[in-house]
């Protein structure tokens, strides 16, 4: 008897689009749930629009996906909210509303997400916002945080409903090598405690330092370096 889990992300022949162009051909793999994975390419390879098609954003118009329980050949306009919270999804601009307290930007997501106990709301904010290092920063303002800081919110706030999966793009883009690595050590620790993780990258540091599973886009396929020799050569 097989009792190996099911896997968390599963793509099967996917065609990956913007408009009628076709992006990537003949997408298949699938991540595990313990599986840490880079997603790299050159820029505009297609990495942002995989990731967009994985949480919906873009449509699946040819081959199969399914996600986090979620099957998107069959998934409808309304069920993308209940997908989307199963997903964490980090961008590399912060998407913060400036105008409100870092609490108050979390709340703003529980309650869209179907939070309605006071308590609850307050307790699972105090978690995530320990689990980023930011358990002193709930009445701050955006703008009293630094990038680095304000990123750990955003990956706080992905974190609230606890995703089987967090689809990253390009998550230390715009941070200092650092603060960059201390943004990454933070996935692996959420890694660790068992959330799959697929991140865009174009940091080549990181590719060497840490020898994870790598996803490349390339001339319009996705190679895999658990089947294929994927060479890191130039980020761009
Ligand atoms: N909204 C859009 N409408 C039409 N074409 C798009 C759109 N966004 C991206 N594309 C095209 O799709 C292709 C893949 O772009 P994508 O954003 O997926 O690349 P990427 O690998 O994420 O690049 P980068 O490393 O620069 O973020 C490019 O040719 C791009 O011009
Ligand atoms: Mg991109």
């Amino acid at each position: 008897m097989d009792f190996a889990t099911q896997p968390v992300l599963k793509v099967d022949q996917a065609t990956i689009f913007q408009g009628i162009d076709p992006i990537l051909s003949n997408v298949s793999f699938s991540v595990e749930q313990h599986e840490f994975v880079f997603l790299i390419g050159k820029t505009g390879s297609g990495k942002s629009s995989l990731l967009k098609t994985l949480y919906a954003d873009l449509p699946l118009r040819s081959g199969k996906v399914e996600i986090a329980g979620f099957d998107l050949n069959k998934i409808k306009n309304n069920e993308v909210p209940f997908l989307r919270r199963k997903l964490g999804i980090i961008f590399q601009d912060f998407q913060l509303f400036n105008d409100r307290s870092i609490a108050e930007n979390l709340a703003f997501v529980m309650k869209a997400t179907g939070w309605k106990d006071k308590g609850k709301i307050k307790e699972r904010m105090a978690e995530v916002l320990l689990l980023v290092g930011l358990n002193n920063s709930s009445s701050k303002m955006p703008h009293q945080l630094s990038g680095g800081e304000q990123q750990r919110v955003v990956i706080a706030r992905a974190l609230l409903n606890e995703p089987s999966i967090l689809l990253a793009d390009e998550p230390t883009g715009n941070l200092d090598p650092d603060v960059a690595d201390g943004i990454f050590k933070l996935f692996q620790e959420i890694n660790k405690k068992g959330t799959a993780v697929l991140m865009a990258t174009h940091n080549h540091d990181l590719l060497r330092k840490y020898p994870y599973r790598v996803l490349k886009c390339e001339a319009g396929k996705l190679l895999d370096s658990q089947t294929h020799d994927v060479s890191f050569g130039s980020p761009y």
